[in-house]
């Protein structure tokens, strides 16, 4: 197919370290990054956070199919989200876990033997979108991904208050609204936290067959004490508690999911899930977050995934971050879940053991607080149809 010339457009956008004699300047914009942005840049690097602009991270190194991949076809008719072959994958993306996010997709390239087979759906608030896709294009040029905006007016008059206040994030209940938000031609999806780092083949777990008519598979605790997840008045309650009348219910993690959306689109699990939440704002009958609807609509119906899958409570409980130990048994994926994020623990030099095995896969590039000069170089040539 004959290219016609067009300008091609390098933008490369350097940081150098220099003196702190110098000034922070920021040189000539470009259409992708507006003075603006470049200027909110500078004081977030002048005051030494992030409080509002986003990190830099490293360029990921580059990862490649092994040779028995299956190919998969590029096809113009269907678009490359709905590729039938690829795993599909979902996950949060926003300021505070964005590091997070980033780890755990590095993870899992890094151990897929078909990292360009994943496709990931990124779900992000509205008002950090756009800077996203920017930022994860540059440290994974070659990733099959789509960001979607979650509106969050949604939930917002849904969520009640919780434990800890990071659960009441509204991103924290997109995972109830994937079979909405994905195109409908996404039929089946894996839903990672962002505290997640995966150390084995992801297609492992996206294999997993969900028998009967289950809609959703995890990890299942059965030896948990499943009572403390719900309050005094909820099992008080009869035309309540006897929600769970004939499945015998156990605890899961919501963390990592294998959720089959076409069979979740069909039972309307959306408003099961959202008709739970309006009862929790009228009666308090659980302390947590997102967790409990899901124990309400799934517990005792989930197909069980291997342990292996879901190594959570790295990060301590929700009140103090303390450290833990993994769990027995081989380990696939590890979870900080909990108050202890890894990358706020090593940050402050009071890190756990377990925050070791996640350091590898943490792609932020720290910055020097004074002494950086932003520079921003854009050059156009034209490409001949030759090249
Ligand atoms: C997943 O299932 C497919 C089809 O059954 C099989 O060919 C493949 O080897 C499996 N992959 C893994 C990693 O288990
Ligand atoms: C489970 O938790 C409930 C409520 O916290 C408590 O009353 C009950 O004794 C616990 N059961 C066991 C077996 O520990
Ligand atoms: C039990 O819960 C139902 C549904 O919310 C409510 O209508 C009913 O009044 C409750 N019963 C008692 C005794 O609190």
């Amino acid at each position: 197919m004959p290219l016609s010339p067009f300008i091609f457009t390098i933008l490369s956008l350097l940081l150098f370290l220099s003196s702190s004699s110098y000034a922070i300047r920021s040189l000539p914009t470009t259409n992708l990054w507006d003075k603006n942005r470049i200027d909110a840049d500078d004081e977030t690097l002048l005051s030494g956070g992030f409080p509002e602009g986003l990190p830099t991270f490293d360029e990921a190194p580059e990862y490649r199919n092994g040779a028995e991949c299956p190919i998969l076809v590029p096809n113009s008719i269907v678009s490359p989200q709905c590729y039938p072959g690829h795993v599909h994958i979902a996950m949060t993306l926003d300021n505070e876990y964005l590091r997070g996010s980033l780890a755990a997709v590095h993870s899992v390239l890094k151990h897929s033997s078909c990292p360009e087979d994943v496709f990931f759906h990124f779900v992000a608030a509205e008002s950090d979108s756009d800077d996203l896709v920017a930022l994860v294009r540059s440290t994974f040029p070659s990733l099959n991904f789509k960001v979607y905006l979650f509106r969050v007016d949604i939930v917002k008059n849904l969520i009640s208050t919780s434990i800890r206040q990071a659960l009441e994030n509204p991103l924290n209940y997109a995972r109830n609204y994937l079979a909405d938000i994905l195109e409908p031609c996404v039929q089946r999806v894996i839903y990672l936290d962002s505290d997640v780092i995966v150390v084995d083949d992801i297609r492992k777990l996206w294999n997993t067959s969900l028998t009967g008519s289950r809609v959703i598979g995890a990890p299942e605790y059965c030896h948990a004490n499943f009572t403390k997840y719900f309050s005094d008045g909820f099992w008080a309650n009869r035309s309540l508690s006897r929600v769970f009348n004939g499945r015998k219910p156990c605890y899961f993690n919501t963390g990592v999911m294998v959720m089959d959306l076409d069979r979740w689109r069909q039972g309307n699990y959306e408003k099961k899930i959202e008709g739970w939440m309006q009862l929790q704002k009228q009666r308090r009958i659980y302390e947590l977050g997102s967790l409990p609807p899901f124990l309400l609509v799934f517990a005792g119906d989930v197909e069980p995934i291997d342990h292996r899958w879901n190594q959570h409570g790295l990060g301590g409980d929700n009140l103090v971050g303390s450290c833990r130990t993994l769990h027995p048994g081989a380990v696939s994926l590890l979870h900080w879940s909990g108050k202890g994020k890894p990358w706020v623990r090593l940050d402050a030099r009071k890190s756990c053991p377990v925050d070791f095995l996640w350091e590898p896969y943490d792609l932020y590039r720290p910055q020097q607080q004074d002494q950086v000069v932003l520079v921003s170089l854009q050059i156009s040539f034209p490409l001949d149809s030759s090249l």
